[in-house]
């Protein structure tokens, strides 16, 4: 089912033959690096995944993940991830392309019509975002659709056996009408 449409994608969600697609882009390691799992993602693992994805609610508290699908080739390229607030008016943001499919603009238009969606129709306040200091593509795609820099915590994160220096951004409701 189709939740947000732009130009060159549908953002829907996940579905059961999502799930080889899904650990071919999240095995790659440079993909891995930044984020909570470690590459390779096995077949039984993304199925898994896909189940839990496919079973979230968009409305309700907690991580929904939409599924980037792209409109030309019907491909799955990458996903979008929002973690709702139980207040129901703040969210926090993620989000991971194919590699195939980064630098041309994917991320930050599906990242636009997820914002525009909470923001405008949902009517949401706040926006958070995190990502890892030297994640530069991922902090430029940030600021790109409005986010501000709100810190940097150093040494905050143990990840893949590592402190990591994490970037904190925020876009509040006002700052994206305007
Ligand atoms: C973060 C991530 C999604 C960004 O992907 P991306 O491809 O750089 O972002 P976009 O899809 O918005 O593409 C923007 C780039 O395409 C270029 N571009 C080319 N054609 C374009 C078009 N038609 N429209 C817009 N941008 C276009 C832009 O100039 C920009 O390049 P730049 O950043 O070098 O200036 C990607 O690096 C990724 O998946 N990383 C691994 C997962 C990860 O770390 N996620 C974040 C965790 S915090």
């Amino acid at each position: 089912m189709t939740l947000l449409v732009t130009p060159r994608l549908h953002l829907r969600r996940f579905r059961a033959e999502d799930a080889a697609a899904l650990a071919a882009y999240r095995s790659v390691p440079e993909v891995a690096r930044y984020q909570g799992w470690t590459a390779p993602v096995g077949e039984e693992e993304a199925h898994a995944l896909v189940r839990q994805f496919a079973a979230g609610d968009p409305g309700a508290p907690g991580w929904f993940q939409y599924a980037v699908e792209e409109r030309a080739t019907g491909l799955l390229v990458g996903d979008v991830g929002v973690r709702l607030d139980a207040n129901g008016m703040q969210a926090d943001l993620g989000f991971t392309l194919a590699p195939a499919a980064q630098g041309r603009g994917y991320a930050t238009e599906a990242v636009r019509a997820v914002l525009g969606d909470l923001f405008e129709r949902r009517g949401l306040r706040r926006v958070s975002a995190e990502c890892d200091l030297r994640n530069a593509a991922s902090a430029r795609l940030l600021e790109r659709v409005g986010f501000r820099r709100e810190g940097l915590r150093p040494a905050f994160t143990w990840l893949k056996g590592e402190w990591t220096d994490d970037l904190l951004y925020g876009l509040l409701a006002e700052w994206w009408r305007g």
